[in-house]
């Protein structure tokens, strides 16, 4: 009797070496009982395209997709989900029958990671978000629909995220401005989107920016707090949290578009720490 060979999936990526995405859908598939693979693939600028079609043929059946290949991903997808539209971006690639279906799961991630793991509700909060990038674009749509008090994007290149705040205003009360702008404002969700921490930098935020109880997040993660991490200690948020929850539970996203069941994300979230 010939077996059956395992539904392969995948992380594309350069570098990629680094990526936890191997570990958690390895984890996700024990707990579910599900058969399939899911590794690491590395690919050279330019050759998304050849890959993700070798991929299809050797029983590829869907694949992450992480820095430079995103924007890629979004021309290569045949259809796309209307998030994935909005967005601009794709994160998860779904090969079907012929088809390559583009969705991005990072919003939806974030969203349960503050409500579902950290009980943070975003209904009637004033929430700021600091950035105006690629990672930003593709968090405003779920947390808009959430019905926040207001959802301010604060950005170095100011006209980045008055662009931002154009294109999502129907979704919710969303505007833009400067860092100095900032002065005298209170949130209680500051969500650090920059790409800063990646280099040890901190946007420069004005001093008093936490209410009462206030939360800050990081999306970005690493083993020792981030400085916007450190600073917000300093400045009195409450709770303060990093982008690890946010990585599992995209993930989870990503597997339950893949295989329709919904993994527990509690425990492999432990098992990074
Ligand atoms: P990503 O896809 O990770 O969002 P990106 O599209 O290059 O990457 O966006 C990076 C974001 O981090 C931008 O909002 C950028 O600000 P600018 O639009 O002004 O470039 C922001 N950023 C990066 N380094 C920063 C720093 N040292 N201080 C403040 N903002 C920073």
């Amino acid at each position: 009797m010939t077996q059956k060979t395992s539904d392969r999936y995948g992380v594309i990526g350069n570098p990629v070496s680094h990526s936890k995405s191997p570990l958690i859908h390895t984890q996700f598939a024990q707990q579910t009982s599900q058969q399939l693979t899911y590794t690491a693939e590395l690919v050279e600028l330019g050759q998304v395209k050849s890959f993700v079609k070798q991929f299809t043929e050797n029983n590829g059946k869907g694949l992450n997709v992480t820095v430079p290949f995103k924007q890629d991903a979004f021309e290569l997808a045949t259809d796309l989900s209307e998030r994935a539209q909005r967005a601009g971006a794709v994160n998860t690639l779904t090969l079907k029958d012929n088809k390559i279906f583009g969705d991005t799961t990072d919003g939806i991630g974030l969203l349960n990671d503050l409500t579902q793991n950290h009980q943070q509700t975003i209904k009637n909060k004033r929430i700021l978000i600091v950035g105006a990038g690629g990672a930003v674009r593709g968090v405003i749509e779920p947390l808009l629909l959430e019905s926040p008090a207001s959802l301010i994007i604060a950005n170095r290149t100011v006209a980045k995220a008055h662009q931002l705040a154009e294109d999502f205003n129907s979704f919710g009360n969303i505007s833009a401005c400067s860092f100095e702008e900032l002065n005298n404002q209170q949130f209680d969700i500051i969500i650090n989107g920059t790409s800063a921490s990646l280099s040890g930098d901190l946007p420069p935020l004005p001093d008093k920016l936490f209410a009462e109880n206030a939360c800050a997040y990081d999306m970005m993660y690493a083993k020792e707090p981030t400085v916007f991490m450190q600073w917000a200690k300093q400045q009195g948020a409450k709770i303060i949290l990093d982008g690890l929850g946010m990585l599992v539970e995209q993930a989870a996203e990503s597997f339950y578009i893949w295989r329709g069941v919904k993994p527990e994300t509690q425990s492999v979230i432990e098992m990074l720490r």
